[in-house]
């Protein structure tokens, strides 16, 4: 089934479609419909089952919307940006880095810089896709992703709907690691929108420019804190690292987490023993682990804070498809905070024993350093103070040197020690100041959502027709079970299939309830949206001795078995774990 069939199918059976279109549509944004809102919120409750309550961590909830010192802080405002390309004909704008992608045999342009992309698209003749005009000598923009807003009225404050869930969590870093008193590691999840402004949003649900994300900040100690590997060691995987890629033949490692970690194949343990809880969560939602890899980023393709990363990959209408990437943050997002923000972003590390150590410190007193600082002399004090601090040492040599300032505006400043009134003495200390590194597990829903259905989408033929259907798993299905009167005219059919729908739904299962059209029609329909079992209530189930009965039909095989009405509740508890 092609790409743009499965957005048609979605939209048919409810699952997905573009928003807003009784105004024109927008570009981007789409809505869920019953089934599909259904089906995303048990993708939402797998993965917080899987990747907050069984991994111990705990889950918060951040605005979406942040003030900009927070996105200065992170990197976002000066680097989340993408290539831009404007026709001069028709005003359409493209991403150029795709552009090139889609018509050369350049696999990664996005680690190109803008003027090379712009050579690519004059020497391959890329016309525009809208108008076909020549996009020759047209300038490639670099085009800020993120979407402003103000916060307030009159002098509003700038601020900016959050690009990632992330930043919602590292903001909060001061207060977390309280909860968590002061002790790593821990990580904390979140569920939620996130917002980007893509050049070109396509594909359904895979490109959209507001999106749900479920993301895990893992905080280590990156000296001392190793993740439980022995529980995925065992794990089969099929890594796609960036050295494969890079080389002629690129082909895939088809290993364990274990032994990837050991061979060094994926570098920080933490990341292995995350893609290994990917892996089989992956698998048990749905995922066809045929069309499932997992692909390290190129050196150039990393994001800002990223020093690794692996992406999760499916495979969608015979393309791969980002769905997670798991990333190495270390402690770009914490350092950067703490710089920025007016708390403090580390936390204390106790020793195991108390240490003795030499502290150093410089005259605290600016004037003695004399005029010759001139409005420097404030500077050049707590440059001789942080180095003092550093290096107890450096004060043993007559004269010292500090920079103080940026860039050009920096000087160099030459110190005699003395003047410095530099002073050691001997200290006791039980602990020290560290910024945790971060490993990110983060996942796109929609694309998650997106993927199981082109997954689970089947044809077959049952009594000599042809039917389709999706063979999503119980429990992540939309619906856990339909129930059918098998007509409508016999009243105890339709009061006994009301009862079995309502003790079902009171037993907390999600219950389609069908009585119109011919009984193949409703299983169809069923079928059609993955209901995983029907439940038809028919005369034989009611008549006779002994208590009454109903068909349960499931779906993939469309097998049919008489069971006890008392004994439903269970019986479809049973099989939606199974
Ligand atoms: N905090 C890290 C982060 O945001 P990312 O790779 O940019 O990393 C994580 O995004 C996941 O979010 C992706 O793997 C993808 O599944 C999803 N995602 C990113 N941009 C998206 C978009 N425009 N539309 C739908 N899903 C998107």
């Amino acid at each position: 089934m092609g790409g743009g069939d499965l957005v048609e199918l979605a939209k048919r059976r409810g699952f997905f479609f573009g928003s807003n279109g009784a105004y024109g549509g927008t570009a981007g944004f789409y809505t869920f419909g019953p089934q599909g809102a259904a089906l995303k919120r048990n993708v939402e409750d797998a993965w917080r089952d899987r990747f907050t309550i069984k991994e111990g961590n705990r889950e918060i909830e951040a605005p979406t919307v942040m003030p900009e010192p927070v996105f200065e802080a992170s990197g976002h405002l000066e680097g989340f940006d993408d290539m831009l390309i404007a026709c001069p004909e028709c005003d359409s704008s493209h991403r150029a880095d795709h552009l090139v992608e889609d018509a050369t045999d350049v696999e990664d342009a996005e680690a190109l810089p803008g003027e090379e992309v712009e050579a690519l698209i004059a020497d391959a003749e890329i016309p525009c896709p809208t108008c076909g005009a020549s996009l020759s000598g047209v300038p490639v923009e670099s085009f800020n992703l993120m979407f402003a807003t103000d916060i307030g009225p009159g002098d509003a404050q700038p601020g900016y709907l959050r690009p990632e869930t992330a930043q919602g969590i590292f903001v909060e870093f001061p207060r977390l690691k309280e909860y968590a008193r002061g002790n790593l590691p821990f990580g904390i999840t979140q569920i939620g929108p996130a917002y980007r402004n893509e050049i070109s949003p396509r594909g359904g649900l895979l490109r959209l420019r507001e999106f749900t994300q479920a993301e895990l900040e893992q905080f280590i100690d990156p000296e001392t804190d190793d993740p439980p590997l022995d529980r995925v060691a065992d794990v089969e995987v099929t890594l796609y690292p960036a050295t494969e890629q890079e080389a002629d033949d690129g082909d895939y490692v088809e290993t364990t987490i274990g032994a990837a970690v050991e061979d060094r194949i994926i570098g920080s343990p933490w990341v292995g023993y995350y893609l290994g809880v990917a892996k089989r969560w992956y698998d048990r939602i749905g995922v066809d682990m045929d069309r499932f890899r997992f692909r390290q980023h190129l050196p150039g393709e990393r994001a800002h804070y990223a020093t690794d990363c692996w992406d999760a990959e499916s495979e969608v209408d015979g393309d791969w498809i980002e769905i997670a990437g798991f990333a190495y943050r270390g402690d770009y997002d914490l350092s950067k905070h703490d710089e920025y923000g007016d708390d403090s972003f580390t936390v204390f590390k106790r020793y195991d024993e108390p240490k003795t150590v030499e502290r150093a410190s410089v005259d605290p007193d600016m004037a003695t350093l004399g005029p010759e600082f001139g409005a420097d002399a404030a500077a050049v004090a707590e440059a001789l103070e942080t180095l003092a601090a550093r290096d107890p040492n450096a004060f043993d040599a007559a004269t010292v040197t500090v920079e103080v300032g940026e860039g050009d505006a920096a000087e160099t400043y030459e110190v005699e020690s003395e003047v410095a009134n530099f002073s050691i003495e001997e200290v006791t200390e039980s602990g020290e100041h560290i910024t945790p590194h971060v490993v990110e597990p983060s996942f796109g829903i929609g694309r998650t959502v997106q993927t199981l259905l082109a997954h689970a989408y089947r044809t077959d033929e049952v009594d000599g027709e042809e039917r389709t259907y999706l063979a999503l798993e119980p429990g992540i299905a939309p619906r856990d079970v339909a129930v059918f009167p098998l007509v409508t005219n016999d009243d105890r059919l339709v009061t006994l299939a009301d009862r079995v729908a309502s003790d079902l739904r009171e037993a907390g299962f999600s219950v389609a309830y069908d009585d119109s059209g011919s009984i193949g029609r409703r299983y169809r329909r069923q079928d059609e949206v993955g209901t995983p079992f029907c439940l038809t209530v028919d005369r034989d189930g009611i008549e006779g001795d002994g208590p009454e009965t109903v068909t349960l039909r499931e779906r993939d095989s469309a097998v049919q078995v008489r069971v006890p009405v008392p004994a439903l509740v269970d019986e479809v508890a049973t099989l939606r774990e199974d």
